[in-house]
């Protein structure tokens, strides 16, 4: 007897034909940053620090801060609708929202269906991913999956995060690192004729590793102390393992795409450090001017920066169609990951 699947998902022989055929395509993006701004030399007046060795340490120059009362969906919704505007696309064509965030608006319900809801969107679903820094890469990979097996047929994949607020503002070695912001993709399915088309997301590649814990996490929980609590890290071992991580996950990355380093025209990597996109860029062999690099004035936005930085090298033109880009992030966990998109 054969099990008929629920309405709107296609049967198993169906779904791996489409997933052949069928490229989730970049039909968009837009990013949004909170209005305040935050020097090196406004954080030398809270901890004892200076421009100097944050710029020197780490290339950040200016991060933003989410006023009182501005959360991350605020921010989601802003990123959000210039993608959608970006793309031609309106609301009511989104039935799939992934929003990668580590600093929910509540502890539920998901981030998502709040942007779902402020969007208009009444269809659909919307849910939240948590895999901290590497979320976008992530959400982008669970997206991806939906519309290549016609699960969806538009997606909004966004990255929003309010950072500051998980900040211990006396650590010296953590509140320099880290800002807030938004970004998101509108995904589309796009069908070659029986083949796949030549653009669109060639590949992803994800992994974690739950031993490396103690060395990124927030000293709180819902469950464990009914707080947020605040970020901790091992910054020396944590930039070890990410250079390392990084470039190992761009060339997994690249080979199920079935392209080399050389076939890369933009890496748009997560904008932790300064240090570690020029390591893991000169692992690869590339070229400082195929990275881009919004870590100065964007600090660590975590699940955002990925967005935040493509949106900017879009805008800018730097980013054209056709072009080969190779997105990477990691974050506590560890989470790591890359996806590799024909724009
Ligand atoms: N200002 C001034 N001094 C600081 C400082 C700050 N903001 N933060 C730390 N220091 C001090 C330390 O206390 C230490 O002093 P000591 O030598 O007297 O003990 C000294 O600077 C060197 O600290 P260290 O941690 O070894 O510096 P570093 O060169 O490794 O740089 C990071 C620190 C955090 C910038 C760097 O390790 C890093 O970027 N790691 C990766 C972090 C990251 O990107 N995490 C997110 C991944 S998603």
């Amino acid at each position: 007897m054969s099990i008929r699947p629920p309405a709107g998902m296609l049967d198993a022989a169906a779904a791996q034909a489409r997933a052949s055929t069928v490229r989730s395509q970049i039909a968009g993006c837009g990013s949004y940053l909170p209005e305040r701004m935050v020097t090196n030399h406004d954080l030398a007046k809270l901890v004892d620090t200076s421009d100097e060795w944050i710029v020197e340490r780490t290339g950040i120059r200016v991060r933003h801060v989410a006023a009182e009362g501005e959360f991350t969906s605020h921010l989601a919704v802003k990123a959000s609708e210039r993608a959608l505007a970006a793309a031609g696309t309106k609301a009511d064509a989104v039935d799939l929202i992934v929003l990668a965030t580590t600093t929910p608006d509540e502890t539920f319900p998901a981030t998502a269906t709040r942007v779902q809801e402020r969007l208009g969107m009444t269809r659909g679903v919307a849910f939240d991913v948590q895999a901290v820094c590497s979320g976008f890469i992530f959400a982008l990979a669970v997206a991806d999956n939906f519309l290549r097996l016609g699960q969806a047929e538009t997606a909004l994949v966004i990255g929003a995060e309010t950072f500051s607020r998980i900040l211990d503002w006396q650590d010296r070695s953590t509140c320099v690192l880290f800002g807030d912001g938004a970004g998101a993709v509108v995904l589309k399915a796009g069908r070659g004729n029986g083949l796949p088309t030549d653009r669109g997301v060639l590949s992803t590649r994800l992994h974690s590793d739950g031993r490396q814990h103690d060395l990124l996490y927030a000293s709180g929980g819902v469950s464990s102390t009914k707080t947020a609590g605040v970020v901790r890290m091992d910054g020396p071992k944590v930039f070890k393992h990410a250079v390392e991580k990084l470039s190992a996950v761009v060339e997994e990355g690249l080979t199920g795409a079935g392209l080399t380093s050389a076939d890369i025209d933009w890496v748009v990597p997560h904008q932790a450090n300064r240090r570690i996109i020029d390591g893991v860029g000169k692992k690869l062999g590339l070229p400082g001017e195929r990275v881009v690099v919004t870590v100065d004035h964007h600090a660590n936005t975590s699940a955002a920066s990925v967005p935040l930085a493509l949106t900017e090298a879009v805008g800018d033109g730097r980013i054209k169609p056709n072009d080969v880009v190779v997105m990477e992030a990691m974050g506590g966990g560890f989470t790591w990951g890359a996806a590799v998109v024909r724009m």
